[in-house]
């Protein structure tokens, strides 16, 4: 099939940026999506042009490195797809597609489709680990933890940091990554001694990084390639309060939303 396509160029967080058409012909519908956007890439170093910088890594949904609004969607729009994972399938000879990185203040453009995504680093840094000793692994058998906790700690723990949850929000909130990074160790007992520093740290830093808070729209478990949903919001907002409360009590409010 033929496409047409429209992508976002911009050199640098600097370059106010704009849309660049490009005709990529002989597209197979086997073909990834990023696969497509190699075989262009192919052809625009063949002609000593600069080719489209776009972020990947695994290209099997895990790593959460790929992500880019494709048709006005966060990755596509395809239920539980990361853009690695969808396929040329799903457009037809003729289609025009329009692709433009993430857009959200907090995840500044470095080239492109690739956006600067440090911020959920220092987010994850600031509180998203357990610092008790745990030993060695243990035998499956001798860890207590109720299955249904393992099965919802595992749940979460699916999150692969994309950022697609921030771009599909109007308010450009982290609320569900957050969210799931805190109920991950909210649900085991080794995150149990740390628990409200932990949210209390993970949501002033995200506030310090200019996301925004939860609106309640709901877009961000709508676009999420992992289906996290929407409770996470509620369980760190529980952990917040409690924390804030614990640090403050005349002027605990607030959370992600
Ligand atoms: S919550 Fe979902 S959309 Fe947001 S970063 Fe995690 S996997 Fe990506
Ligand atoms: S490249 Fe790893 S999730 Fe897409």
């Amino acid at each position: 099939m033929n496409l047409i396509l429209h992508i976002w160029r911009q050199k640098n967080a600097q370059d106010p940026g704009r849309m660049v058409r490009y005709e990529v012909p002989g597209v197979n519908e086997h073909m990834s999506f990023l696969e497509m956007l190699d075989v262009l890439n192919e052809s625009l170093i063949e002609k000593n042009l600069d080719p489209i910088a776009f972020d990947h890594d695994c290209r099997e949904g895990i790593c959460g490195m790929c992500g880019m609004m494709i048709n006005g969607k966060a990755h596509g729009g395809f239920e539980r797809t990361t853009v690695c994972q969808l396929h040329m399938r799903h457009f037809k000879d003729g289609d025009e597609i329009y692709l433009e990185p993430w857009r959200a203040a907090a995840f500044p453009v470095i080239k492109d489709l690739a956006v600067n995504r440090a911020a959920f680093d220092r987010i994850i840094a600031a509180g998203g680990f357990i610092s008790v000793p745990t030993g060695s692994a243990q035998d499956a058998n001798c860890i207590p933890i109720p299955k249904q906790d393992a099965d919802l700690a595992m749940d979460v723990a699916a999150c692969i940091g994309c950022g697609a949850c921030v771009a599909a929000c109007p308010n450009s909130a982290a609320a569900l990554f957050v969210g799931a990074k805190i109920s991950h160790l909210a649900h085991v007992p080794q995150g149990q001694p740390e628990r409200q520093r932990r949210a209390l740290a993970m949501v002033e830093q995200m506030n310090r990084e200019g996301f925004a808070n939860c609106g309640n729209i709901g877009e961000c478990e709508a676009a999420c390639p992992k289906q996290i949903q929407l409770e996470v919001i509620a369980q760190t907002n529980a952990d917040y309060i409690k924390a804030a409360f614990r640090k403050r009590p005349e002027t605990a409010s607030g959370g992600v939303g």
